[in-house]
């Protein structure tokens, strides 16, 4: 394992925003694949106004998080109240995982959790500490190879615009596992939380059943 990352964070409470500026325009389908790693971000905090008010409008203090992400360990500073998917995203630039709805119903922000699927936009990081996370980033090999689910993904021209598509192939590799692809009705109904704006579903159960055999 590599050394503990020490993250301090600015607080993310109501009035405060950070902003991201990534250039995405020219990504190769295989970088969007592996997560989307080329991509660059800024984080500009806006102080809040609830810091001029009174104690009962003031947000809780930070409490430190320990997290293990994809084979490495941080402590954070953050507020309890922050969820696993903004913490990827916004404090470990871990951009692979998906924001599509930020309500439980897309699943566009899968990730792993001790192994099983999660949506990481309704689980708190404080819920995830000492606990196994891994993301779209973390599943290929060290070498770079493709995990067998990327890699079908791309065989079967499995996305269109790609933005589903980590939390299509984390669902997938847990699909797989759990025992739910031997057939694509299994994989429609294991997949169901998955949605794919584009439709891309033919290519996406394709895949899968490549993957799973
Ligand atoms: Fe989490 Fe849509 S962003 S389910
Ligand atoms: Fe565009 Fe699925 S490939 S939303």
């Amino acid at each position: 394992m590599s050394g503990i990352a020490h993250v301090r964070c600015v607080q993310l409470s109501s009035g405060i925003r950070t902003r991201h500026m990534a250039d995405s325009s020219r990504l190769t389908r295989r970088e969007t694949l592996i997560g989307g790693t080329a991509l660059t971000a800024v984080a500009s905090p806006i102080l809040p106004s609830a810091a001029q008010g009174d104690a009962s409008t003031l947000p809780p203090e930070d409490a430190g998080i320990a997290l293990h992400v994809n084979g490495k360990a941080y402590e954070l500073q953050l507020d309890s109240r922050v969820t696993l998917l903004d913490t990827l995203r916004e404090w470990l630039s871990l951009f692979g995982t998906k924001k599509g709805c930020d309500h439980g119903q897309c699943g566009a922000c899968t990730v792993h959790v001790d192994g099983r699927r999660v949506l990481s936009c309704l689980m708190l990081a404080r819920q995830a500490e000492n606990k196994e996370v891994t993301t779209i980033e973390g599943i290929a090999g060290e070498d770079g190879s493709l995990h067998p689910v990327q890699q079908a993904f791309l065989d079967h021209d499995a996305l269109q615009c790609g933005y589903c598509t980590p939390g299509q192939i984390m669902s997938a590799v847990a699909c797989i596992r759990e025992g739910h692809a031997g057939s694509p009705a299994d994989i429609r109904e294991y997949m169901s939380g998955n949605l794919c704006r584009c439709g891309a579903y033919a290519g996406i159960v394709a895949a899968i059943q490549q993957a799973a055999t």
